[in-house]
């Protein structure tokens, strides 16, 4: 069996390819008008891809046959859709309006999590206030929040992207990795006297997390002697697990197993954010996820950009092969970005059977990665432009800076290069050179840019916590619309399991991992 035994597959594998890119745009002057749109504030220009009205017509009917729209009222709704661990999947419900029932599961949770956020932004602002003091009755400068994966990279990308929103609210850092080197600067850099530990973890029972827990009340234990707990705050769904390593049950704030570890920071595990940017602003990262929420319900399935960007993914997957996607964020506060967007979607949508637990026919997500321009264009851009993998390519950028304005000196220009950096890039990409204009130079060939290279450029007028919000939620519903193409279960994570599971089990040894570790022995003795 193959995608094509399915009609709409088969239509849409079966239409003929779009001309180039460059043809494109020559033959529809409408072109960038009629590929691009708003979704909130973000302005999303789908117009440089390799696809026609006839392609994307064929797209929506795939797109009709696994009936996304009926999935995504699911999702609004909290309905079980996590199939192969029987939850349901909640996240809609964290970014839900105030005031207004949000159900997961047939229940209303809006009450839950009002409360719930009422004690996060509480403890935010009598930390930040300093009525929340450390042993040494000084407020606390710095705040650790310790763990990993989804426990880890939201707040972690989110503190890097609003800094310019820090106003006055502690320092946070994170530690995931349970190497040790990874975070011995940063414990010798801190005072344990003035920093407030919070573990984050939903299942509190992943190792790292609990080995760099105890690690750090060992650290703030030699120093602040048996008064750790007030130096201790926890999140998890398993308040009981968070109460035994000592943390006091007012300081552990509680979400549910229906949010899903990536899809997890508008829960409580955005409780070092909150410290760092204040309730208000983390409010207005919660405004903006919905407000992707709300054009993913109301826009017309047409101008509907997240199903959209989400239909072009699979063309590119499942047509032409491809099988990366790049994120290039023209802003150095979205480093962290891609990394974000890579756990969301290549543990979301890495699978291979589809919800029932038959194998997939085609291929599924991709991988996903990226860095910051413009230190990306010198150091993989060459393949971009020239190499022989196809890989489709998101910028984004913002027109002013986040910074407050008065920061740059009015003849400092380098926020325009950067921008005017983001649509050479797409434009080159897109376009290529004229081989006319190739032809004269010497080494011709070398330099041949063919372009017809595909790539989306988001624009944003700033990177407020509201845009964050934006773009958050528009890759989720990216990631949410492929799964229900493709027919998987995005919100579990099995692959993940067994690693988790086989570093505890060292009873079951294969020959070769014995003689790597006779080797380390070696070494160590
Ligand atoms: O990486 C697998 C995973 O289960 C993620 O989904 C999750 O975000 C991460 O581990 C951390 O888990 P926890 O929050 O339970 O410590």
């Amino acid at each position: 069996m193959s995608l094509e035994s399915r009609p709409e597959w088969a239509a849409f594998l079966g239409t003929p390819d779009a001309p180039s890119i460059a043809r494109l745009f020559a033959d529809d002057v409408d072109r960038a008008d009629r590929y691009s749109g708003f979704a909130g504030d973000l302005f999303i220009d789908l117009s440089k891809h390799r696809w026609d009205d006839r392609t994307r017509a064929a797209l929506l009917k795939v797109a009709m046959a696994a009936d996304v729209l009926g999935a995504r009222d699911r999702l609004v709704a909290g309905e079980r859709l996590n199939t192969s661990e029987d939850r349901a999947v909640g996240h809609l419900a964290l970014r839900a309006p105030v005031g207004q029932p949000a159900l997961v599961d047939g229940h209303d949770v809006s009450a839950d999590v009002s409360a719930v956020r009422a004690r996060v932004n509480r403890f935010a602002r009598d930390v930040r206030d300093g009525r929340i003091l450390s042993v040494t009755d000084q407020t606390f400068t710095d705040v650790v929040n310790i763990g990993i994966g989804g426990s880890d990279l939201g707040p972690a990308m989110a503190y890097r992207a609003l800094r310019a929103s820090r106003s006055g609210g502690p320092r946070v850092h994170f530690v995931s990795n349970v190497d040790p080197a990874a975070s011995a600067e940063l414990w010798s850099s801190l005072d344990p006297r003035r920093t407030l530990v919070v573990i984050s973890s939903k299942t509190m029972t992943t190792t790292e997390t609990l080995a760099n827990a105890r690690a750090a009340c060992t650290w703030l234990g030699r120093v602040i002697g048996d008064r750790v707990e007030r130096h201790l705050a926890a999140v998890t769904v398993d308040v009981d697990a968070a109460a035994r390593l000592g943390v006091e049950r007012e300081r552990i704030f509680p979400f549910w197993d229906w949010v899903g570890g990536r899809y997890s920071i508008g829960s409580s595990i955005g409780l070092a954010l909150v410290l760092a940017i204040g309730p208000d602003a983390f409010d207005q990262m919660l405004g903006g996820m919905r407000r992707i929420d709300e054009h993913v319900c109301d826009a017309p399935i047409a101008r509907n950009l997240p199903l959209q960007m989400a239909l072009l993914g699979v063309m590119y997957t499942n047509r032409d092969g491809a099988e990366t996607k790049a994120i290039v964020p023209y802003s150095s506060d979205l480093a962290r970005f891609p990394a974000y967007v890579q756990q969301l979607d290549m543990e979301s949508n890495g699978k291979s059977v589809a919800d029932d637990g038959r194998p997939l026919l085609g291929s599924t997500g991709p991988i996903v990665w990226g860095e910051p321009g413009t230190d990306a264009q010198h150091a993989f851009f060459q393949l971009l432009h020239q190499g022989t993998h196809l890989v489709p390519v998101d910028f984004i950028g913002f027109a002013s800076p986040a910074g407050p304005d008065d920061l740059l000196d009015a003849d400092d220009d380098r926020h325009r290069q950067l921008l005017d950096n983001m649509l050479a890039q797409s434009r080159a990409l897109a376009f290529g050179r004229p081989a006319d204009v190739t032809a004269r130079l010497p080494r011709a060939e070398h330099r041949a840019f063919d372009g017809d290279r595909p790539n989306t450029v988001i624009l944003a007028p700033r990177l407020s916590p509201s845009v964050l919000g934006q773009l958050i939620a528009l890759y989720e519903w990216i990631v949410f619309f492929q799964g229900r193409l493709w027919g998987l279960d995005s919100f579990d994570q099995w692959g993940v399991e067994l690693g988790k599971t086989m570093a505890s089990e060292r009873s079951e040894d294969d020959a070769s991992t014995r003689r790597l570790r006779d080797q380390l022995r070696h070494w160590t003795a």
